[in-house]
């Protein structure tokens, strides 16, 4: 039987998508363009068939197939926009990315090991869901007292959405909450949330009573279908599989999708974009799960880390208005502690700022729900490595650093909870 629910076990038999030749591309300016009414990334998306890696304030990032280069270029020569090619072939990323994991895991002594978790866990690769989830259930084997697995939900490929919860606290103490992967191709995310997971755990009797003494949720993978995906068939996929009701394309941007300026701006309304923002707010299990179990557990959640690629930067609400928290320069004093950090620590310039300035104004994002919804005080978005020379298809040997820098953030937060 095809088409029925449980077909992603046998793996579909989908053609892989590629990108041979296919260019990535920098486009300046398009706010001046979008005065002239001319939607440069919609239009780029739709007629060109162009595939959004980043809008910001600033800049797009796109890549456009092979076939589309020359009609696409046109385009941007008629509207005068200033581009510059960041790669040639983006399959070649894909496949350096590929290779360089195979090379670093296949062979070779002490890679398998087995320190702190005793697991076959390590951060010189990216991992498919179940060797994550793996993962995770061996930490709560080997700390059966102060960890808990939960399921919250179930994908509608009928996958499990995990959460993991680490407390030595009997109830009522102070919890965060952190998140990765809500966005399929951003594979950096989840490598950086188990790498966190990591560092609490290999040594959690001696962490400071700042860390010790929190409630932690992880939740490494929040959208496990589309993380498969972005694994097994489209390297750039970004939303979640449901299917629509309208047309045949597939997925909601997960982060357009929760009850916050939902129908503002920032989102699409068509299936077939990769911001489409769903037929209602939490129309999406992987939401309505996140949403629901966290409702339950508002009750002194300090803080809401989400991990995102790519930026290096740390921002926080709001994004759906262009407007600031009240408490906007507590939060970004402490985004700013954390970016200083970082620099000491690996090197890397982040940037700290309130969401919209930065990155646009979208609505139905989680952390703009966190806050409103339940009034977390500490919420931040994190846009891990890099800047733009890799975008998503980030080299394994970035990993650990990167990690770093998003454990650095989470650590910062944790003080600051105190
Ligand atoms: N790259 C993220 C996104 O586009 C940034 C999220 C910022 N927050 C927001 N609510 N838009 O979803
Ligand atoms: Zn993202």
């Amino acid at each position: 039987a095809m088409n029925n629910a449980t077909d992603f076990m046998l793996d579909v038999n989908e053609i892989p998508q590629r990108y041979d030749e296919a260019q990535l591309w920098r486009i300046y300016n398009i706010s001046e363009a979008m005065q002239q009414r001319v939607p440069v990334g919609q239009v780029l998306e739709q007629k060109f068939g162009g595939n959004i890696w980043k809008e910001n304030s600033k800049f797009l990032d796109i890549s456009i197939q092979k076939e589309q280069v020359k009609a696409a270029r046109a385009f941007l020569e008629a509207h005068r926009l200033d581009t510059q090619v960041l790669n040639y072939n983006v399959q070649s990323m894909i496949d350096e990315e590929l290779l360089e994991g195979v090379m670093k895991t296949s062979s070779g002594p002490g890679v398998r090991s087995k320190k702190a978790t005793g697991s076959t866990m390590h951060w010189k690769d990216y991992h498919d869901l179940e060797t994550i989830y793996g993962f995770m259930r061996e930490i709560r084997t080997k700390f059966p007292n102060i960890a808990r697995l939960y399921t919250i939900g179930k994908t509608v490929e009928g996958r499990d959405l995990k959460v993991l919860r680490i407390s030595e606290n009997p109830r009522e103490y102070k919890k965060i909450w952190i998140d990765g992967g809500i966005h399929a191709r951003e594979w950096i995310s989840p490598a950086t949330v188990t790498f966190i997971l990591y560092q609490l755990m290999s040594n959690w009797e001696d962490q400071p009573s700042h860390i010790r003494g929190l409630t932690w949720y992880i939740m490494p993978v929040m959208n496990p279908d589309g993380y498969e995906y972005s694994r097994t068939v489209n390297r750039l996929w970004r939303k979640n599989r449901s299917p629509s009701r309208r047309n045949n394309c597939l997925g909601v941007d997960l982060n357009r999708n929760f009850d916050i300026g939902w129908s503002g701006y920032g989102s699409s309304t068509n299936p077939c974009s990769d911001t489409y923002r769903g037929n209602a707010p939490a129309s999406e299990e992987e939401t309505k799960a996140v949403a629901e179990f966290l409702a339950k557990r508002k009750y002194n959640l300090e803080a809401y880390l989400t991990y995102h690629s790519y930026g290096q930067m740390v921002v926080y609400p709001w994004a759906y208005k262009a407007v600031k928290v009240k408490d906007a320069s507590v939060l970004q004093r402490v985004a700013n502690t954390a970016v200083q950090r970082i620099a000491q620590k690996t090197g890397s310039t982040y940037r700290a700022s309130v969401t919209h300035e930065v990155l646009g104004i979208a609505g139905g994002g989680s952390d703009d729900w966190s806050r409103a919804a339940l009034g977390v005080k500490y919420v931040y978005t994190i846009e891990l490595r890099d800047r733009g020379a890799f975008g998503f298809v980030l080299p394994p040997r970035y990993i650990k650093d990167t990690a770093l820098e998003g454990w650095t953030v989470c650590e910062t937060v944790a003080q600051a909870i105190g």
